[in-house]
């Protein structure tokens, strides 16, 4: 886990501001955020986003690809909805991201094809994951991002 037992962080230059939290304070401790979230996930490997446009889940998914083992290129699939990546050391190999902005609804998602890539084994990265609520598998971390003023990125780990 990525909390010591009396909740101090274990890295010194990332201060969690809570249990249920860890704080990114620039772009630079993207790689050390991705590598801990990756120990929090335990045998997860569907991960949801929530933030607001810039909070930074496309740069996460960046550095979990990247933490993942891929060289792949990660790119906002806003218009594509599904992009992959493939790991070069990590079991399993594929990486889908996910970004469901500009889905209309739930129909549309489906008519993609959008299960095939939910029920799979494969890691999978989901920004705007509120539309496939209904069809998101049950294990799975739901994260969401905060912005606070001074530009930290707290993410957070939500209760459903
Ligand atoms: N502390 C921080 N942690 C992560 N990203 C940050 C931070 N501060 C600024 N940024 C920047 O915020 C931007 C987030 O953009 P992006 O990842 O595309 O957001 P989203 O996918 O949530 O719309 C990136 O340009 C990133 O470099
Ligand atoms: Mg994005």
């Amino acid at each position: 886990m990525i909390f010591d037992q009396d909740g101090q962080n274990r890295y010194n230059n990332l201060m969690n501001s809570g249990p249920n939290s860890l704080l990114c304070p620039s772009p630079g401790h993207l790689p050390e955020v991705a590598k801990q979230l990756l120990q929090a996930a335990g045998d997860r490997r569907k991960f949801c986003l929530s933030g607001d446009l810039g909070a930074g889940k496309t740069a996460l998914v960046t550095a979990l690809v990247k933490a993942l083992g891929s060289r792949d290129q990660v790119s906002s699939p806003t218009f594509a909805l599904v992009q992959d990546y493939i790991s070069a050391d990590q079991s399993p190999r594929t990486i889908h991201h996910i970004d469901a902005y500009r889905l209309e609804d739930l129909d549309e998602a489906l008519d993609i094809g959008i299960l095939d890539y939910l029920d799979d084994d494969s890691w999978t990265f989901i920004e705007w994951p509120d539309i496939l609520e209904s069809v998101l598998p049950q294990r799975r971390l739901d994260l969401e991002i905060r912005i606070l003023p001074d530009s930290t990125r707290e993410i957070v780990f939500l209760k459903r």
